[in-house]
Parts: C-alpha cells; structure tokens; sequence
C-alpha cells in the first residue's frame, strides 16, 4: 500500500549547530519543506541578529540541491525588549518566540524566571501577530515530574491566554489529556503541537526489562491514558492540533549518562512514524491535513505544492547516524519501521 500526501512541515524542531548540523539536517529535508527551528542553543537565539546568521549556518549546511526552509525562533528571556520583537516581526524569516520557564528543560536557563518580567514584550507581540511558542511545564522541584504540564496550565497558561486575548499561542508537545482538553476548548488562537514519540509510547517504554535513557525526553512520556487522548486529538481532524516532532538529538554519550540529557531523535522517520500512528488509529486520511495544512494555516503560510509518497513496507532503523565526531541513537534503532519514504514529486 502507499499513500501520497502533500510534502509535510515540521513545526518544532531541534538542529542543534557546528559539525552536527549537516548529519541531523539530513534526515529532516528528506520529508520536510519547513521546520520551525528552536533556538536553544548555547548560546541562545535572542536577537534577531543570531537568528540570521544561525539561518545562514543551516543553509550552508544543507545538502547540494535541497529544497527545505529553516524558519526561525527567537528564545525568550527576561532582557528581551520589545524593540527587539518590534525588529523579529519585520524580519522575514523570524516566524515566533519561544518561551522557556527558566529551568525546564535543555539549555533553558536563560528561559523566562517570571512572566511579568516579560509583560510588555507578550503585549508588543500580541500586537504584532508574532506567534508565542510555549514549553509548558512548570520548574518547582516540590511539583511532580509527571504534573508539570497540568500544573502549568492551571497556574500559568490558563490566564495568560484571558490576559492576552489576542496572543497566538502554540502550546508545545503536549503530553496529557489535560493538555489537549485544554487546547481544544480554549478561545481562537491557541494550538499545540503533537510529537510522534509521545502518541507511539507511554511512559512504560522507559523502563521496559531496564531503564531506557532514548525513550526520556521532555516533557516526559505519560500514562497509556494521555496517549490515547493524544492520538484521538491528533487523528480529530481539529486544526489546532498538528505535527511538531520535537526531534531532539544528543550525542549518544550525553543520553547513556548517570544523568542523561533529554530529547528523542526522530528525523531519521519524521513522518513515517506518524503514518504508523494515523493507520493504528485507523485515521490515515487525517495524515496530511495534520502534517502537511494545519500547522501552515495557523503560520500564516502558504502550504506546500509537492507531495510525498510512502508505502507500508517495514525497514529496519540503524542502529545509529553520524552527529559530529559522535554518533546518536534514533528512536527504534536496530527495530522495525513499518512505513518508509518511497518519493518526494515536485
Ligand atoms: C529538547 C532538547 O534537547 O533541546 N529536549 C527534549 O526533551 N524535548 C528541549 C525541549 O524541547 O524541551
Ligand atoms: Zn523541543
């Protein structure tokens, strides 16, 4: 069987910088025309300045003849001014701001301490119809791991969306029921994104026979129960739910750690293992809408003309990819894939 779907975008997504890039770009301008680049780098992406010549380092980084579009992500902090979110909505190719409760996850220290301290650049963007890109969990170590996504919704988001009516929000990987109960029922403007990791497992896969450091990403992977609810929002047909894989590579080293980093790699079957979940949920005529219309349409950009055919035929992962001098541990390697990528028709 194959199905051909208008070319996907990747509306969240980790590239990382240096000698990785060329080996993690790879994987992902093979399926998608676009990804929204998160900017948590160390240094961060705070200025519009770094977003371009972080742009330019994408694109020199890209293989002979590829046709991909890095759109780019400011990273939050308390210094931001609004000047600078003034300049982010002139620049063509600044697409949001991310927003990172300081603490939550990789390289967000220089994340947000309070949300007051960045009142008036929310209040410019709202104006300015820049796009806010939410990590949603809260930081307090006195607040379970496994809550810090409900926990955030019911202190934080909740009221930002009232107190900023107009601000278009992305709620990013959501990994509860509470998290798309939420998305689903708020006001206009507020979607979230949906990794392929967090509809394919539950938090059991982290422990199964041992402890299982490629399945630990943030935020964590929950209950069989917040999966379902997942794969019934994803698979809905609501546009305010679409693609975002959050792939997230560490060196293979960094994740097989005493304390290992967070983050899945998935561009290696960024699409493929979407298609597994939309046929098991026997919704494979919502593949394309959610990855290839929804998250454009809410952009604000024109969706993509060529397609990309896969056929349902099992391919076994490696079990690793180039990352610089290292190497980095796809999700599922030396397992089954049941999708591979056939073509890509301009
Ligand atoms: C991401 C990373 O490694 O940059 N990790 C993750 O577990 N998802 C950061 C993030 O998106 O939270
Ligand atoms: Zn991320």
């Amino acid at each position: 069987m194959r199905i051909t779907i208008t070319r996907p975008d990747d509306w969240h997504l980790h590239v990382r910088d240096g000698s990785v890039l060329p080996h993690v770009l790879a994987h992902t301008v093979r399926r998608f025309a676009r990804a929204i680049i998160m900017p948590n780098l160390t240094p961060p992406i705070v200025h519009v300045a770094d977003a371009s010549a972080y742009r330019d380092r994408i694109r020199a980084a890209l293989p002979a003849g590829a046709e991909f579009e890095p759109l780019m992500t400011l990273y939050l902090t308390d210094a931001t001014s609004p000047n600078e979110i003034e300049r982010a909505a002139e620049a063509p190719f600044v697409h949001a701001v991310k927003l990172y409760p300081a603490g939550a996850t990789t390289n967000s220290a220089e994340g947000v301490t309070r949300l007051a301290h960045v009142y008036n650049v929310l209040e410019k963007m709202q104006r300015l119809g820049l796009p806010l890109l939410i990590h949603g969990e809260v930081t307090s170590r006195d607040v379970d791991v496994f809550d810090r996504e409900k926990v955030f919704i019911d202190e934080t988001l909740s009221k930002l969306v009232n107190e900023f009516p107009a601000l278009r929000i992305v709620f990013e990987h959501i990994s509860t029921r509470e998290a798309a109960d939420f998305v689903r029922e708020a006001r206009e403007g507020v979607a979230a994104t949906i990794t392929c990791h967090h509809l394919l497992y539950s938090r059991s896969a982290m422990f199964a026979g041992g402890l299982r450091p490629h399945y630990y990403c943030l935020p964590v992977l929950k209950r069989e129960a917040h999966r379902q609810a997942l794969i019934a929002a994803a698979t809905s047909g609501n546009p305010r739910f679409f693609l975002g894989t959050d792939s997230a590579p560490h060196a293979r080293e960094a994740k097989q750690s005493a304390c290992g980093c967070a983050g899945v790699f998935t561009a290696h079957a960024g699409i493929e293992l979407y298609a597994e979940v939309f046929e098991a949920a026997a919704a494979l005529d919502r593949l394309q809408p959610f990855s290839s219309e929804f998250g454009a349409d809410f952009y604000r950009l024109a969706r993509n003309r060529d397609t990309l055919t896969l056929e349902r035929k099992s391919w076994r992962v490696p079990e690793s990819y180039p990352f610089g001098d290292s190497a980095v541990q796809p999700l599922r390697a030396g397992e089954q894939i049941q999708w591979q990528l056939v073509a890509r028709n301009t």
